[in-house]
């Protein structure tokens, strides 16, 4: 078991670069299936959740290649890939699930682990399973298993999502793309991720209009082909620097980072203080000496985004005044402020609001890691801490940053990646 020990009290500074992003990469590789023979993908980061869906594609019969320090991944797909997604790989991560509508749309089959809860909350299926159905799979669960059939291929149909999911969105638009026929998809999620999607699948030759609106308007094909692409830049990553600049009162630059993709994000972190600049390849931000408080409510793109909410709250923590963060995507999000408390945020959480009251410090102390952006949160926080902070569970980290303890010893930062012994009871 590993952790991160951190002495607080550097102000941040200098360049970091931003890889290209967790949440485009995973569906990326699941839309890799979609065509025989190789993908290739340009800047992708070497986090957990990379190599948890190459082994998902491995048993799948593919062959993925990864050459760590040129970010450069291939996905090479045989005529005919298997189409069951095991517990293991699904219960590990659950972007697993974007493997559903790319081998139904291709083998018109997929078995797929249902994924139970995770630590944000419960992340239902039903409109997944529903747009699918829509497009004529049968869907049933067995023993575990989500268990999709088209024997005769997916019908495009006209899907109108209840809400904006991303998750929905891509799996539907990943079996849309080799429909027989028309589907029209309204009410789409609009995130640059599947902007990402899309922008590769029309290179692999499928045929999507509306792409970054609401309504998608997608004409099946009989076959895609094969493609290199570059990864979109990670826009939760660029937030995180642009948060570790703010919090620590510090001036970095976010080369690679895309400020279209955060502009309410950037607009909220100059609300708080921080002087937000262009910058050549990025931009830059320099934190105040102690943010001011500032309200900000989660909501889909282009609102602002929930995996951001965690670093808000951070920040919030340390601010001259009190301010309420509304959580409304994902109702266990707010689990992390018993652990932030433990550096004496003073936080209250009632339901999908969080009251915080600014206080002038933080103060180190051990706490634990629950999920990728909870646990960076807390890493920022351990910077502003007096003393030493160690965050617990750095596997929840690395699920999807690469390499962050690194990137912060470059920006001066005192962290350290230590083991931990397990505790053996006797
Ligand atoms: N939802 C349903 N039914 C569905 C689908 C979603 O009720 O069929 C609900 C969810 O329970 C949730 C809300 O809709 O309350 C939003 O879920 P969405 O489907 O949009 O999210 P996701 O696809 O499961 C992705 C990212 C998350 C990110 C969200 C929101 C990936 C792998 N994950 O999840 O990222 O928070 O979109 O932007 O793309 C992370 O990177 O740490 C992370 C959790």
């Amino acid at each position: 078991m590993e952790a991160f020990r951190i002495v607080g009290g550097t102000r941040l500074q200098g360049d970091v670069r931003v890889p290209g992003a967790k949440n485009s990469v995973l569906k990326l590789m699941a839309a890799a299936l979609l065509a025989e023979g190789t993908c290739t993908l340009v800047d992708v980061p070497d986090i957990l959740d990379v190599r948890i869906m190459a082994e998902l594609l491995n048993r799948l019969g593919c062959e993925v290649a990864y050459e760590i320090g040129r970010g450069t991944l291939s996905v090479t797909v045989p005529s005919g890939p298997g189409h069951r997604a095991d517990y293991d790989l699904v219960r590990a991560m659950r972007a697993s699930i974007s493997v559903l509508g790319p081998l139904l749309a291709r083998q018109h089959a997929a078995e797929v682990a249902l994924p139970g809860g995770d630590a944000i909350g419960s992340r239902g299926l039903d409109m997944h399973v529903q747009g699918l159905q829509a497009l004529g799979a049968e869907v049933e669960l067995r023993h575990g298993y989500l268990v999709a059939e088209a024997p005769r291929g997916l019908i495009g149909a006209e899907v109108r999502l209840e809400f904006p999911s991303v998750g929905a969105t891509e799996n539907l638009v990943m079996a849309a793309v080799l429909a027989k026929g028309r589907t029209v998809l309204d009410n789409v999620a609009r995130e640059p991720e599947v902007v990402d999607l899309c922008r590769m699948l029309r290179r692999m030759g499928a045929r999507i209009e509306g792409v970054a609106g609401s309504t998608l308007e997608i004409e099946g094909v009989e076959g895609l082909h094969p493609v290199e692409h570059r990864v979109v830049p990670d826009r939760i990553a660029a937030g995180t620097w642009a948060f570790a600049a703010a919090m620590t009162g510090g001036d970095v630059v976010v080369r690679g980072g895309e400020s279209g993709h955060l502009e309410l994000v950037l607009d909220k972190l100059t609300d708080a203080g921080a002087q937000v600049s262009d910058a050549m390849d990025g931009f830059r931000v320099v934190g105040p000496q102690r943010p001011r408080s500032v309200d900000v409510a989660t909501l889909p793109y282009p609102g602002f985004p929930t995996d951001l909410q965690p670093f808000m709250v951070a920040l919030m923590a340390v601010a001259d005044g009190a301010s309420m963060i509304t959580e409304n995507l994902f109702e266990a999000r707010f689990r992390f402020v018993q652990e932030i408390a433990r550096l004496g945020a003073q936080v209250r959480v009632d339901g999908h609001h969080a009251y915080v009251r600014g206080v002038p410090g933080l103060s180190g102390a051990p706490v634990e890691a629950s999920d990728i952006r909870a646990g960076a949160a807390l890493v920022l926080a351990g910077l502003v801490a007096d003393g030493e902070t160690t965050v617990h569970e750095v596997a929840h980290i690395d699920r999807g940053y690469d390499g962050l303890e690194v990137a912060l010893r470059g920006l001066g930062a005192d962290v350290q990646r230590i083991g931990v012994p397990a505790v053996e009871p006797i």
